[in-house]
């Protein structure tokens, strides 16, 4: 139970250093409101414009009803409630006046993201939540009880909840074969590898990062992040990895160890990535953390 509350606090960690939702104004969302995939009024923003939520362009010209990063360049899906049957074109998500929130294909089929009554009203909220509301603002149903492959600021995994990857990166959202599983039981399960992955884009705040600032920043073709990590450390820079943000910077030390997890996680001999067991303990402190093999050679024979 520790363990995984351990693992939960670290996700989130640089999250919230990375993010700042200062805002508070509303922009809530009517009962009798719709939005259409394709159309100009596809999407309703958070009010500090951080998020969206709304139709998603995916490949052939398809749409994911998700949440998404909106102020980056690169708009980063973070949440789906369709990514195994996207949407066509002229597709709608209406909050019906009855309290129901639907997505109806084109097809006329309808796909229930919230099947009740008691909606009053929703917010896309700055921190990524999208939330229907009773008319007491009690909160009916919320994105982040529903997580899909990405976890946020104040969003806690519960027991038994449990997160897929998507099938291909950003090119196929649909449901991937590596689960982030918190059992019953309260241990995490995940291979190493993918927390290793997933562990560096969120210390790194890869989706935080224009992607035309990492290709100056970087040599060439760095622009895998495991590799960039790899590349900064090799030539002792790491800093420039988190520069943009002077938080992580201030707390330099412990950004470094995660990272140095991340890259044990992703080791490319299996055989010496370590067990989550013990990525909880480095992640907790309790286990030192000591540079991987390949590395070390790397930044002697940099050295030399
Ligand atoms: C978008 O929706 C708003 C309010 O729902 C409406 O006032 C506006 O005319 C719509 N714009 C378009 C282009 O449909
Ligand atoms: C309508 O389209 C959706 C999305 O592609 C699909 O899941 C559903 O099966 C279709 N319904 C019918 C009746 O063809
Ligand atoms: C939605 O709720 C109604 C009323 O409770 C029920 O009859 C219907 O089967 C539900 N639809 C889905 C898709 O769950
Ligand atoms: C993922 O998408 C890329 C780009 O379309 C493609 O080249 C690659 O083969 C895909 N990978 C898998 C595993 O489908």
């Amino acid at each position: 139970m520790a363990a995984s509350k351990v693992l939960v606090w670290s996700l989130l960690l640089f999250a919230f250093s990375l993010s700042s939702f200062a805002q508070v104004t509303t922009n809530t969302i009517e009962l009798g409101s719709s939005i259409t995939a394709g159309s100009s009024n596809s999407s309703w923003q958070s009010p500090s414009g951080d998020f969206a939520f709304g139709f998603y362009p995916v490949v052939n010209g398809q749409f994911l009803a998700g949440i998404w990063f909106d102020k980056m360049p690169e708009r980063t899906l973070v949440w789906s409630a369709n990514r195994d049957d996207p949407a066509q074109i002229g597709s709608t998500i209406n909050l019906p006046l009855n309290g129901q929130f639907v997505l109806t294909h084109l097809n006329g089929t309808e796909f229930f993201i919230y099947n009740g009554t008691h909606t009053s009203s929703a917010l896309m909220r700055n921190n990524g939540n999208l939330v229907l509301q009773d008319s007491s603002s009690k909160i009916v149903l919320q994105s982040f009880d529903f997580p899909t492959d990405t976890v946020l600021l104040g969003q806690v995994l519960a027991m038994g909840q449990e997160l897929y990857s998507n099938a291909n990166g950003s090119v196929d959202y649909s449901t991937g074969q590596y689960r982030l599983l918190l059992q019953m039981d309260g241990n995490l399960v995940l291979s190493a590898f993918s927390f290793g992955v997933m562990l560096l884009e969120i210390i790194c705040a890869r989706r935080h990062i224009d992607l035309n600032r990492i290709k100056e920043e970087s040599e060439e073709d760095d622009l895998l992040l495991p590799d960039w990590v790899v590349s900064c450390m090799i030539s002792r820079n790491l800093e420039i990895v988190v520069r943009h943000d002077p938080e992580v910077l201030s707390d330099f030390e412990r950004f470094e160890r995660m990272a140095m997890v991340g890259l044990w996680c992703i080791y490319p001999d299996p055989i010496l990535r370590p067990s989550m067991n013990k990525v909880v303990q480095m992640l907790e402190g309790t286990l030192e953390v000591g540079i991987p093999p390949l590395l070390q050679d790397q930044i002697q024979m940099c050295n030399n």
